[in-house]
């Protein structure tokens, strides 16, 4: 379906015959698809003629797109929607929405039904082009929407989006989960897999390009699965690579993430072919012993991953990865753990996000037996993180004094003459330069090792 502007004009008709100005607040937790989402969100609201606010208390609309993937989630999201209680009190004219993942979970509605009446919005993850209807009937008529649709064949299409400031853009190609890992939530709140047609992709790629993005994020739960719900076609993540590399002013193409168990030959052989496609590549590990991995309903074993990442070191010259990793998954010994740290030892990730396993409601894993101790989960973690950085140092030590090609991304956060890009493998480096740098790509030795980033000058 295409979305139509309706709502939103209706809504600014509103605001200019009541002669108000009108402002929002997104906060986002989650992933880089929820990120994806609240720029659609962020569009959707500028249509209405909102601007951004910079502070949370000053908002008229605070929107909350919000994540489930672990427990913490939860009882920061009410802390927030708390703290804003008696500001909505004060002000007439503040609106508190919830959107996102954690909605789509039944004892969250009945929570904010119950004890967080006031909030005006409640949407699901397939209920976007409900927003601005819904937020009409809050504003004109006091109207509240606290209930979760389930819309899950739509594909909404030609959503405005507000992209972030700067020169990277990301667009979600597949929506959705097919692989019920058994930890995991996504597939239960983000419903069935479902891929965007190659042209609205593509359209949505010349979009970005046009307005002087060089680098895109391809997006979807598992991206290697793109076209696999297509019926008549075979057309392919590798067919939408090639595709996408074509549109002119694109650099640099990354994807977040690929399945493991779906990485085929044809990918790896783009990757290693093109000049656009990073060399960095996220590959979820999850565990590294075969008997976790089957229970946690991965459908690789600690060999297939490891030959596959033999296969692209061979193929892709200067190819990096990154991983996340789940620690005391039910039933991981130490000797299962022990098989995590040897496959982290032997890929030597550039970046590895760890974390200590989190009973989701309703997974497969919640009704294990055998869960583990939390101070297990933690200590594990410890040393997880202690090999990591360990790795990280000899890695840096390695590239004292060479020299880099390096593309200048920006001003460093702590320094406002030291400016940040990153080497092929995905090291933040910080080195002198000039505003006028930015953009450009400079030659760059690395003179020092600061665990979490390297320093370097320009030569
Ligand atoms: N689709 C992506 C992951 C999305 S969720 C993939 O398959 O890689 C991001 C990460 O959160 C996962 O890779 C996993 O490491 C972690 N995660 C998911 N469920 C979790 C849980 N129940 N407890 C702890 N970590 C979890
Ligand atoms: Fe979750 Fe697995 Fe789907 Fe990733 S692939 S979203 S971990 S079920
Ligand atoms: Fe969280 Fe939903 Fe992403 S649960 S990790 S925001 S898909």
């Amino acid at each position: 379906m295409r979305y139509k502007i309706d709502y939103e004009k209706r809504i600014k008709e509103l605001l200019e015959q009541e002669n108000k100005q009108y402002t929002y607040y997104i906060e986002t937790m989650g992933c880089a698809l929820n990120e994806n989402d609240s720029m659609k969100y962020a569009g959707i609201l500028e249509k209405m003629g909102f601007t951004k606010a910079n502070e949370i208390e000053k908002a008229n609309v605070v929107l909350f797109n919000t994540c489930c993937i672990r427990e913490n989630a939860e009882d920061k999201l009410f802390g927030r929607v708390g703290y804003l209680k008696t500001r909505k009190k004060q002000n007439k004219d503040m609106y508190i929405a919830i959107v996102g993942c954690m909605t789509e979970q039944g004892h969250i509605l009945d929570k904010i039904r119950k004890s967080y009446s006031y909030v005006d919005v409640v949407l699901g993850t397939k209920s976007m082009q409900f927003f601005a209807e819904k937020l009409y009937l809050a504003i004109k008529n006091h109207k509240k929407t606290q209930e979760v649709q389930d819309n899950e064949h739509e594909i909404v299409e030609d959503v405005p989006i507000r992209y972030e400031e700067g020169y990277k853009a990301s667009i979600s190609i597949i929506y959705g989960c097919n692989n019920f890992c058994s930890y995991c939530i996504v597939p239960y709140v983000r419903g069935r897999e479902r891929s965007r047609l190659p042209e609205d992709i593509l359209n949505d790629v010349k979009t970005v390009a046009s307005k002087g993005y060089k680098e895109i994020t391809l997006l979807g739960q598992n991206v290697n699965s793109y076209g696999n719900d297509f019926k008549d076609n075979k057309y392919t993540f590798v067919d939408l690579l090639t595709e996408i590399e074509k549109v002119e002013g694109i650099e640099v193409i990354r994807f977040i993430s690929p399945h493991p168990k779906d990485f085929t030959d044809a990918l790896i052989d783009k990757i290693a072919s093109s000049d656009k496609i990073a060399k960095q590549i996220h590959l979820p590990l999850q565990s590294g012993s075969t008997r976790i991995l089957e229970s946690m309903n991965r459908k690789y074993t600690k060999e297939h991953f490891l030959t596959l990442v033999e296969k692209m070191k061979e193929r892709i010259p200067n190819v990096s990865f990154s991983t996340d990793i789940i620690v005391g998954f039910p039933g991981e010994t130490e000797e299962d753990f022990l098989d995590t740290m040897d496959v982290v030892e032997k890929v030597k990730f550039s970046l590895v996000y760890m974390f200590c396993y989190s009973i989701r409601k309703g997974t497969r894993a919640e009704r294990m037996e055998n869960q583990i101790e939390e101070s297990v989960k933690v200590e594990r973690l410890q040393r997880l993180k202690a090999l990591f950085e360990k790795l990280v140092l000899e890695d840096n030590e390695k590239k004292i004094g060479t020299v880099h090609k390096i593309l200048v991304e920006g001003l460093s956060k702590n320094n406002d003459k030291m400016y940040t890009g990153r080497t092929i493998d995905n090291k933040i480096v910080v080195f002198e330069a000039e505003e006028k740098d930015i953009g450009t790509v400079k030659n760059v030795e690395i003179v020092e090792n600061n665990k979490w980033y390297l320093t370097g000058k320009i030569v």
